[in-house]
């Protein structure tokens, strides 16, 4: 607890902004949608030119066509109606741009946040497997929900309210200075003290925002691991427990949020204050004026409703600052996972189809032949093809997952093709680290592995993947059906060919008894079945991608005894003429292999068949006589 505790205060020292290249790339995400954009911003300029120029109608409409009326006898007034229709037509046109341009609004910052989620998406396949070593994933998550959307908030009603506020504050500011200069004064007078009062009072909240998405990210994060782990927390009655841990990181983002959002809540009201003040100001000041003769009233009334109507833009864009201050910290942290370096790989060596004729020459085939080659670029532009066997050769390979501590020392071994190498160790020995090293889910700083000659940091991951079968310690299962889940090992395999697979793992006998057979739908992780029932779905994943080289860690080790004699032929099966690293506890599993490899502490301290070992009567006996007295 206080472990977990500890991690999710870590994550609280505040980083350096960089406030004007953050907004350049949401900007860069914007402009993608240029031409539409541009429709947008003119229509916003209609927008507010028809409201200023509604305000601006008063004063013709009482000055031309109200006060030359009064106390005249039967009035004429069509001038009047037509006036008033000119400014309906002038609200319309602008209540229609207003209207569109929200409709184009929402479709730029949907596609926006629509490619941003998807570059995100695209970017955390290509992140190293140490990096969800050390984020939690519902900070990862957080990233993908949470803060994309405050950014969506911002594109969407912030940018064209910005762009209004902009543009009618302009606008009103020209026809205010054309109606009277005095009266302006006084309202740009207290437009200034408006802006100091925003400057200060955003400054003070700024920096809270950035803190609001990091307490909603642990705040997800922290539920994520409760939800995942329910069983362990009912299990040991956590409840409690995890219930005041939640408390406090949850108060935290609430604090924040008020934090926030307190000084920034003073803006409205003090800003609603100061425009009024402006206005009784202009009120007296215009009133004066009129009674001296120095304005008429129609000017005035003009006057005072852009008096009215100048502030409102600089309250919005008060509040919209708030918007941007959270959608800029959301988009830091976006734009932090986007700029987290990706796996390097440059690996250059590839998989590819290879004939062989009858002298035994090589070539690259673009037909399935069953046969594979690796195809290694030379420095000087030609390429020879290497075939396929399953050659795998460690070298004094010394490996940490951390700087200073070393996992790995000195591991040097060999499989030739078609050999079946186990490794045995207690847990912890560093087992599961080396079939991590081979399939390149970290690379080897020092020592070589080989595989077919070739160094492994020279093949191209993807194609080194695509020739390892790998049935991982943990089970992962996608929601999809059984046999969805199948082919996710070799994505056009029929259902035939899925099925043989399922037989030569021995799962076919219990898929048959699933409700529906292999379209049984799988829920969360395979959350339906059985610890074993999912192992052996995982190996006959393994088993449809037919690789030649297979690496099964601790297959079978929840698995029942009858099942595992019962699959152990249908393993051989698989592993029949391929090279396989076999990591089990059971050591009965492991007896016929051409070696076994115990490791202690990272280190080999034994190797030999398995008679060789038992004569040997060292570490392997040990464990293999103290199995049998627990069998
Ligand atoms: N992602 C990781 N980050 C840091 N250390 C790790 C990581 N994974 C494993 N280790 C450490 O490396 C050592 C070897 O782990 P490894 O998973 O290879 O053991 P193993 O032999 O497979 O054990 P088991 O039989 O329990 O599966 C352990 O001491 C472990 O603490
Ligand atoms: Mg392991």
């Amino acid at each position: 607890m206080a472990e977990q505790k500890s991690r999710y205060v870590q994550k609280r020292t505040a980083k350096p902004k960089d406030m004007k290249g953050t907004l350049k790339r949401i900007l860069s995400y914007f402009f993608s949608f240029k031409s539409r954009l541009i429709m947008v911003i003119l229509l916003i300029v209609l927008s507010v030119g028809a409201s200023v120029a509604s305000a601006y109608f008063l004063k013709p409409l009482i000055n031309d066509n109200i006060l030359p009326l009064i106390g005249v006898k039967g009035p004429d007034l069509s001038g009047l109606i037509s006036m008033i229709a000119v400014m309906a037509a002038v609200y319309y046109i602008g209540a229609f741009s207003s209207f569109l341009y929200s409709r184009m609004m929402v479709t730029i910052s949907t596609g926006t946040l629509c490619k941003m989620r998807m570059d995100l998406f695209e970017h955390l396949q290509k992140l190293p497997i140490r990096y969800y070593d050390t984020n939690s994933h519902g900070d990862i998550m957080s990233r993908f929900t949470n803060d994309t959307d405050t950014l969506r908030q911002m594109l969407s009603m912030t940018f064209p309210q910005l762009i209004q506020s902009i543009l009618s504050v302009t606008f009103t500011a020209v026809i205010m200075i054309s109606l009277n200069i005095k009266l302006s004064l006084i309202v740009f007078g207290m437009m200034v003290v408006m802006s100091i009062c925003i400057f200060f009072i955003s400054r003070h909240s700024r920096k809270y925002f950035k803190q609001v998405q990091r307490a909603m990210a642990d705040v997800n994060g922290y539920s994520e691991e409760m939800i995942e782990g329910q069983r362990v927390v009912k299990v040991f009655n956590r409840e409690e427990i995890i219930k005041e841990g939640f408390s406090e990181i949850n108060n935290r983002h609430r604090l924040a949020g008020q934090q926030s959002q307190g000084a920034t809540g003073m803006l409205m009201p003090l800003m609603a204050n100061l425009s009024y003040v402006t206005y009784a100001l202009c009120a007296v000041v215009g009133a004066s004026m009129a009674i001296s003769g120095e304005l008429d009233v129609g000017t005035i009334a003009s006057f005072l409703e852009y008096s009215r109507t100048f502030s409102r833009p600089i309250t919005n864009m008060s509040t919209q600052f708030n918007y941007i201050m959270a959608a800029l910290a959301g988009a830091e942290r976006v734009f932090e996972l986007l700029d987290t370096p990706e796996e390097v790989d440059e690996g250059k060596v590839t998989l590819v189809y290879a004939e062989k004729d009858e002298n035994g020459v090589l070539t690259e085939s673009s037909k399935r032949t069953g046969k594979w080659a690796w195809k290694v670029p030379h420095s000087d532009g030609t390429t020879e093809l290497v075939e396929l066997k399953g050659d795998v050769r460690l070298e004094h390979v010394v490996f940490g997952y951390e700087k200073n501590k070393t996992v790995l020392n000195d591991i040097s071994l060999y499989a030739k093709p078609g050999q079946k190498i186990a490794f045995v160790g207690s847990t912890g020995a560093g087992k599961t680290t080396i079939t991590n090293l081979i399939n390149r889910f970290y690379d080897v700083p020092d020592g070589k592995i080989r595989y077919d000659g070739i160094n492994i940091n020279r093949i191209k991951k993807d194609d080194l993947r695509r020739s390892l079968g790998v049935v991982l310690q943990d089970t992962n299962l996608f929601s999809g059906t059984v046999m969805d889940n199948i082919r996710y090992g070799k994505l056009d395999a029929t259902d035939e060919e899925c099925i043989a697979a399922a037989k030569l793992a021995n799962a076919d006998s219990f898929i048959r008894k699933l409700p529906h057979g292999y379209d049984t739908m799988l829920e969360a992780n395979g959350g339906n079945l059985s610890q074993g029932q999912r192992q052996l779905l995982n190996i006959s994943r393994a088993a449809v991608a037919d690789p030649p080289v297979l690496i099964l860690d601790e297959a079978t080790s929840s698995i029942d005894t009858r099942t595992e004699h019962l699959i152990e032929a249908g393993m051989d099966q698989l592993m029949e003429g391929r090279t396989v690293f076999i990591i089990a506890h059971r050591l009965s599993t492991v007896r016929n292999s051409d070696a076994i490899i115990v490791l202690e502490h990272g280190e080999i301290i034994e190797r030999g068949d398995h008679n060789s070992l038992i004569a040997e009567k060292g570490k392997y006996y040990q464990l293999y006589t103290g199995a049998l007295e627990l069998e």
